[in-house]
């Protein structure tokens, strides 16, 4: 199915978006706020317009990649009147709230929008791992997802404008968590004079491997922490891990989770 799409935003993401567009065969249309970043984009056969309108009256669909719900808002507030009648879909990462209320003040336009959360990078955009979420209503949802396909499984998670922003917050979350735990592991092996990377090859990388279907699986909200976790046994390896990050020097700072997970097996051995 062919399809008119027209990308708002040619950053790293926008670039890979189009990129993944243009290769499925879809009419893509792109802009930028800095003209010239279309690289092989035009070569390929993407149109580049020279304006937001002009992009946006080109397009069926239009896909909107910038950097924050600000820059949506400045680029689309000049030309929301013209806006009636079309269908937008935001990529932009931004707050749940942002999202709702960027729905609500488009809808007060007649604008239709299926807000978006990338979960790729963009070398991953279009490959099999990668996957959009989407929120908004279902049946605009299920319209627009083959023409969506070819940048990631489009995989929808409410009507809830906010939903894929909240979902996309908390994954990043749950990845910026194991990075401060990787930073905080090879830092302990380097300020200790170890070979920080055969670590990572032959122990962190295994070990995480093995471990990540139960950090998923036991990632809990309550206050009380399963006993085949047993508490007490996970809060004082846990002060053996800040112990040896004290005798390592490594910054305060990047045990921080430790600290925290500390915190929530003494809170639960108080509870038991
Ligand atoms: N890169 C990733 O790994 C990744 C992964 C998932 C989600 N995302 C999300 O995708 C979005 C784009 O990321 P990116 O990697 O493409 O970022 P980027 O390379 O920094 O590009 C930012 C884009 O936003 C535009 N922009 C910034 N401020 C603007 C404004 N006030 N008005 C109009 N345009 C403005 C820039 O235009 P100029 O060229 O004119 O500055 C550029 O096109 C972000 O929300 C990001 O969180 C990125």
């Amino acid at each position: 199915m062919n399809t008119r799409i027209s990308i708002l935003g040619l950053g790293a993401m926008g670039r890979a978006l189009a990129s993944a567009f243009v290769e499925a065969g879809h009419e893509v249309t792109v802009w930028n706020r800095t003209p010239g970043k279309a690289g092989d984009l035009v070569g390929r056969g993407a149109r580049e317009a020279r304006s937001v309108a002009e992009a946006v009256r080109a397009a069926e669909v239009t896909v909107v990649c910038l950097l924050n719900d600000a820059s949506v808002r400045e680029t689309l507030a000049p030309i929301v009147a013209e806006l009636e009648g079309r269908t937008l879909v935001n990529l932009t990462s931004g707050s749940a709230e942002q999202a709702r209320e960027l729905a609500v003040w488009l809808e007060g336009y007649g604008v239709r929008l299926l807000a978006g959360g990338i979960m790729a990078v963009p070398p991953t955009v279009g490959t099999e791992g990668a996957f959009i979420l989407y929120s908004g209503a279902r049946e605009l949802f299920e319209r627009l997802a083959p023409v969506l396909a070819p940048i990631g499984r489009p995989q929808w998670v409410g009507e809830d404008q906010g939903f894929a922003a909240l979902y996309d917050m908390a994954a990043l979350s749950g990845m910026y968590g194991m990075s401060a735990g990787t930073d905080h592991a090879v830092s302990l092996v380097h300020a200790s004079g170890g070979d920080v990377e055969r670590f990572k090859r032959e122990v962190l990388q295994p070990w995480m491997e093995q471990m990540l279907v139960f950090m998923v699986a036991g990632a809990d909200v309550s206050e009380t922490v399963p006993e085949e976790f047993n508490a007490a046994m996970q809060a004082t390896g846990l002060e053996t891990m800040i112990a040896t990050s004290e005798e390592a020097g490594v910054h305060a700072e990047l045990a921080g989770h430790l600290r925290a997970s500390l915190w929530r097996m003494r809170r639960a051995v108080a509870m038991n």
